[in-house]
């Protein structure tokens, strides 16, 4: 793992565009699975413009879910799908047949989460997984205290999670549980992309960074990753040991 620092988050999410961009560049059909949230909505912005401007061409692109409020649909604007759809597959015209997404209303989750983990199989796995961190360190829904040997799971979400999620919905949302892919898919995957950003990370990510590996704070796992790069904004690293 290495940690990147960068001055402000506008470079931060310049950056972390621009490597998705030459990555698509260089393997048209690369499988991107990308986060929802707060953090990455300035990264999809500039891969968009980036991807437009220069004529990139998205339209071999694979996205995979990467996590999924359970009984959430689509349609409703603080999903994970609905944000993604809104930043990225929208935008850049990415063929429904690309996008494999946690359907979290399905009637068997378990049938749900061996689809996708099948599907991840058939598309030689995932290139590139981005994700933001959460206020107690979660990755996706791989919240504290989840197994690292997981793959695709249903979870109970953490108070914490279920308290700060309800930023995404317009009215209260019946949140209790989450689709998400696992610690072990995301340690598989050849390069993963921790982003965080502000000063209300500082404390989580000073925590994922220099407390012990474990899974009271499952983003400390990416400290084990090979190719795994953790970018931080200036406010999010403030509280590390220099
Ligand atoms: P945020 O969420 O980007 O909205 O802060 C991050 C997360 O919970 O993974």
């Amino acid at each position: 793992m290495k940690i990147e620092f960068f001055d402000t988050p506008e470079l931060l999410a310049q950056t972390v565009a621009s490597s998705i961009i030459d990555f698509v560049i260089a393997k048209p059909n690369a499988v991107l699975c990308m986060a929802s949230g707060d953090t990455p909505r300035l990264t999809n912005k500039y891969i968009v413009e980036a991807a437009k401007k220069n004529r990139i061409d998205f339209s071999r692109v694979q996205f995979v879910s990467l996590d999924e409020w359970v009984g959430i649909p689509p349609s409703n604007t603080g999903s994970c799908y609905y944000f993604l759809n809104e930043t990225i597959f929208e935008p850049l015209n990415i063929p429904t047949t690309n996008i494999h997404f946690f359907n979290s209303t399905a009637g068997n989750l378990s049938v749900e989460c061996e689809r996708i983990n099948q599907i991840v199989e058939d598309l030689n796995g995932i290139d590139i997984i981005l994700v933001g961190i959460g206020m107690n360190g979660h990755i996706g829904f791989n919240e504290p205290g989840v197994s690292p040997d997981l793959f695709a799971h249903v979870i109970n979400l953490d108070p914490i999670t279920l308290q700060t999620g309800q930023k995404y919905f317009s009215e209260t949302a019946a949140i209790q549980k989450g689709i998400t892919l696992g610690i072990s898919r995301i340690m598989q995957s050849p390069l993963a992309i921790l982003l965080a950003t502000g000063s209300k990370k500082a404390a989580i990510i000073k925590k994922t960074l220099e407390e012990n590996i474990s899974n009271a704070v499952p983003a400390s796992f990416i400290r084990k990753h090979a190719n795994a790069f953790v970018m931080l904004d200036r406010e999010a690293a403030s509280l590390l040991n220099k």
